[in-house]
């Protein structure tokens, strides 16, 4: 218990009357460098002495593998030994290792493949691969990288970056972060060095995000998460507003602050805007944020349905990164993550099945199912996005339904939409980071949601498309797309660019998504 309150002091500031202040230790969490010590270097510098060095090796169709003119002749000839016993020839994902040498600047050498073909997704996977292997006490790496361009090793030192993360805050003894050099030798360190700072801002989003979604549900509430998510974005160019749970009623969103009735907690609205498009209607983000799902009444009564569901926050943790990515390189567009913030819980107040609540834009929903609270909580985000932001386009990012990861698992995320400039910039998108989007059908199910009681009602079947059809109500006329990312979230392992827990999905898939629409649209 005491650890916990210790926690909350930290990472929480003072509410005060009309604002939040915030503590000087939440705000030294704001910095990129917080979360990974390991720094990366692009200028071509000559070293004596290496721990690891990384040959990359391009696809060769006759298994000839080119090593550098410099390197000791008898260790060439050992290298190339090796390299055939192991049927090396260059495909992504090989890797042969050699230790010491004789007359040989580095302790181990890795010779690794990158085929002929190397994608950015790829190259982030081989910068991330590299670095599940190098540990706390590889003090300097060298990267051969001749084979790669500035923007592929910029990509690599990225997913080496994405894959150091570590949330470490429940720990008692928080084991030590990866702190080595790793020194790129490409082809142009200056180009190389430019294209890595870009994706700095990109990477602390998805810190930031797994943040969010690690934090436990009884730490990361909707007023924490609020306070959070302010204190991360305080060093960029962003105006954030908070919506207490009285401006959240006073603004009439009925349906957002029912799902927290129950709750200590009640529901608050957080709004990112950054306004890099001069006087345009922004493009607006909008994120589920249940910072933790019981169920409601309609209770998560298997041990496990109920585990993990702090990480139903996780739609709101990549609107909010995505923003900060935009934010971050000065993209000329208007963007705003909106995250309605609830804590489904239940008591004496909580909302009952059957009852029903009036959302922002006045639509009555019969609540069926208080396990369905993700489309409630969305449906007065879109509201705002719609209505009070004027947005000229809407994508919404959830865990919604356990019909989506039964339809798609948990490596895509199902997008819908009856607009196919918006589909097609997400499906780009979703190639190009590797956040991977499959389509399913908005329709044809009429009456899918219709209530004999109320004016709608929050579930029908099947499961994902009533979601789906549940948030168009709300979106209108306005272009939409709705992306169900239930299951993809979290990482029971580490893999890829994903360390292990919350992984940021949908961070870089909605910052490529805002660019290629935007570009599509111009
Ligand atoms: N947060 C859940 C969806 C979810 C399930 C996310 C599994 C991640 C993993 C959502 O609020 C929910 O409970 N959905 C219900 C809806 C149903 C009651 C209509 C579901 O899918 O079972
Ligand atoms: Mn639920
Ligand atoms: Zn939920």
């Amino acid at each position: 218990m005491t650890m916990k309150k210790n926690l909350v002091a930290l990472m929480l500031s003072t509410a005060l009357m009309g604002g939040y202040a915030l503590s000087s230790e939440a705000q030294a969490q704001a910095l990129f460098s917080d979360y990974v010590k390991t720094q990366h270097k692009f200028e071509h510098k000559h070293m004596d002495d290496v721990d690891v060095l990384v040959l990359l090796a391009s696809e060769s169709a006759d298994g000839t593998i080119e090593l550098p003119q410099m390197w000791d002749e008898q260790a060439r000839s050992i290298i190339q030994q090796a390299l055939k016993l192991e049927d090396f020839t260059g495909k992504q994902g090989q890797q042969v290792e050699l230790l010491a040498l004789p007359n040989f600047y580095a302790k181990r050498l890795w010779v690794v493949g990158i085929g002929d073909d190397l994608q950015r997704a790829d190259a982030e996977k081989l910068g991330a691969g590299l670095a599940s292997q190098l540990d706390e006490k590889t003090g300097s790496v060298v990267v051969h990288a001749k084979g790669l361009s500035d923007a592929q090793i910029a990509a690599a030192a990225h997913g080496m970056d994405l894959r150091n993360y570590r949330f470490d805050k429940y720990k008692s003894e928080p084991a030590e972060r990866p702190d080595y050099t790793v020194h790129w030798h490409g082809n142009n360190g200056d180009a190389a060095a430019e294209a890595y700072q870009a994706t700095q801002p990109l990477a602390h989003g998805v810190f930031v995000a797994r943040d969010i979604i690690n934090l436990p549900g009884s730490d990361g509430y909707p007023q924490a998460i609020a306070e959070l998510a302010q204190t991360a974005v305080s060093n960029y160019d962003v105006k954030a507003t908070v919506y207490t749970p009285e401006q959240v009623q006073e603004l009439g969103m009925g349906s957002l602050y029912g799902v927290s009735a129950g709750s200590q907690h009640k529901s608050h609205l957080l709004v990112v805007e950054y306004q890099g498009g001069g006087d345009e209607a922004p493009i607006a983000l909008v994120g589920k944020g249940n910072t933790f799902d019981t169920g409601g009444y309609n209770l998560k009564t298997s041990g496990s349905s109920i585990v993990r569901m702090q990480t139903d926050k996780a739609g709101a943790a990549a609107t909010l990164g995505a923003v900060m990515a935009l934010a971050g390189k000065d993209a000329a567009i208007n963007v705003a993550a909106v995250l309605p913030l609830s804590h489904n819980l239940i008591s004496g107040s909580a909302t009952l099945p059957g009852d029903v609540l009036v959302a922002a834009d006045g639509t009555r929903i019969e609540v069926v199912n208080t396990d369905a609270e993700g489309r409630l909580i969305l449906a007065d985000g879109i509201w705002y996005a719609r209505d009070r932001l004027k947005a000229r386009a809407i994508a919404d990012i959830a865990t919604l339904t356990g019909s989506k990861v039964g339809a798609l698992g948990t490596d895509y995320a199902a997008v819908f939409s009856e607009h196919d400039e918006l589909l097609a910039a997400m499906k780009t998108a979703g190639d190009e980071t590797g956040e991977l989007v499959w389509q399913l059908p908005l329709g044809p199910y009429d009456g899918i949601i219709d209530s004999w009681l109320a004016d709608v009602q929050n579930v029908g079947s099947p499961g994902a498309q009533a979601g789906a059809r549940f948030l168009q109500h709300f979106a209108k006329d306005t272009p939409w797309i709705h992306i169900d990312m239930a299951g993809n979230a979290y990482s029971t392992s580490a893999k890829g660019i994903h360390p292990a827990g919350g992984n940021g999905y949908g961070v870089r898939l909605l910052a490529e998504w805002v660019e290629n629409y935007n570009a599509a649209a111009e």
